[in-house]
């Protein structure tokens, strides 16, 4: 007897799992693939204005990421640059790796060559990044150590911050300092700041660059806290208690930086965790830069149609939801034209056709993923006003 009821049991529970999955196998069949739920949607834009006045009449400031060397080498590359662009953020020259050769001399002039070129084209200038793991200079893993960490820190932060002093929107002070992976309870990473100065360097970081520039906005920016999965919502709660940490304790901190390297083969997006979240941050009287949208198309069909119209279709739902909150002040493209980018080296296609995830084509003519920017800053309410 109990061994027969043992045994219906098992098989009801065989049953229930098979009916389980059939069910979700119908569901993910009936569900419209991200190719045809884009592939009908209407991109049209109306007018042919640049992004940047789009932008301002939103109260919101547009630009995009870019190199001295691409600016320098590719004069119509540079004017389509100043026609969509109001802001440019230094995609390399301000970071340590370019700024410090050896520990004793500062290389300013890739980056004074971009501040002159800014205020020559009536741009505004971001800067990128003060403290960050990746983009350091060889010699810093044998010189920096736990006696003069904190005097390295401050010294450069004082020397950089200081050099353009008055130039600078705002600065990334901090960048990625939350990686959940690494295990600690406060979701921080662990490396050699940390190590040699435990969580308390982000504030000296902060500190250091309020003092050196008074004026420019600091914030702290962050990546992959846009999709609905269990990785991005650990990094979203961690970025959250950093935030609070430092507002706490009088941090002058001012923004938090959204990256938002979109993928265009990832379909797990949450406009109301995003919303929920982007209001959080908004609740502790920051304001929100997204600063470096871009849409990876590494594994999206080859078809170039179909191709540009997910690409679009991230743009336009990740903005659409991004923009509607009031404390976002800005919106960058990491990159402006497909020529220019990081993607083709950093995540090329198996196929080798060149990559696409940007508003302007290596032509420099609009995408339809302009069309979806244009569209979602045309959509977004309007802010007080720029700053
Ligand atoms: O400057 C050297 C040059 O002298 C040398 O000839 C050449 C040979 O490869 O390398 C040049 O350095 C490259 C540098 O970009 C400047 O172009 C590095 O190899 C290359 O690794 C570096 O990549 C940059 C990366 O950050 C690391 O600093 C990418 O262009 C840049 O797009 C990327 O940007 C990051 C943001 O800062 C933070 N968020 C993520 C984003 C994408 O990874």
């Amino acid at each position: 007897m109990t061994k027969n009821r043992k045994l219906i049991r098992r098989r009801t529970f065989v049953l229930g799992i098979g009916a389980f999955i059939l069910a979700s196998k119908i569901k993910d069949l009936n569900k419209p693939s991200q190719a045809a739920s884009y592939a009908n949607r209407n991109y049209a834009v109306v007018g042919n204005t640049p992004l940047r006045d789009r932008a301002a009449t939103k109260g919101l400031l547009y630009g995009a990421a870019v190199s001295q060397r691409s600016l320098a080498a590719d004069k119509t590359f540079a004017e389509r640059f100043s026609q969509e662009c109001a802001i440019l953020v230094p995609e390399s020259e301000l970071k340590w790796k370019a700024l410090r050769p050896t520990p004793d001399r500062f290389n300013f002039d890739p980056g004074d060559w971009l501040a002159k070129y800014a205020r020559s084209q009536g741009l505004l200038m971001r800067g990128h990044t003060l403290v960050w793991h990746e983009g350091l200079p060889e010699w810093f893993a044998s010189v920096v150590d736990s006696r003069n960490a904190q005097q390295m820190l401050r010294e450069h932060i004082a020397t950089v911050v200081g050099h353009y002093a008055g130039k600078i929107h705002s600065w990334d002070v901090v960048n990625e300092a939350i990686d959940p992976a690494d295990g600690r309870a406060d979701g921080l990473r662990q490396w050699p700041w940390l190590q040699f100065l435990g969580p308390d360097y982000i504030e000296i970081a902060f500190r250091a660059a309020h003092e050196a520039d008074p004026q420019a906005l600091l914030v702290y920016n962050d990546h992959r806290l846009e999709y609905d999965t269990s990785e991005e919502e650990a990094r979203r709660t961690a970025v959250l208690k950093l935030l609070e940490r430092l507002k706490s304790r009088g941090t002058p901190i001012h923004a938090l930086g959204m990256q938002a390297h979109l993928r265009g083969d990832e379909t797990r997006f949450n406009a109301k965790k995003l919303r929920a979240f982007m209001r959080d941050v908004a609740s502790f009287g920051l304001k929100i830069m997204i600063t470096e949208v871009d849409v990876t198309d590494q594994k999206l069909p080859k078809d170039i149609d179909t191709r540009d119209r997910i690409v679009a279709g991230m743009y336009e739902d990740y903005l659409a939801v991004a923009l509607e909150e009031p404390a976002v002040t800005a919106l960058l493209t990491w990159g402006l034209s497909d020529r220019n980018t990081w993607l083709s080296s950093y995540k090329p296609r198996e196929d080798g056709a060149p990559v696409r995830p940007l508003p302007l084509d290596a032509q420099l003519k609009r995408k339809l993923a302009w069309n979806a920017i244009a569209r979602a800053v045309d959509n977004a309410p309007i802010r007080n006003q720029a700053s």
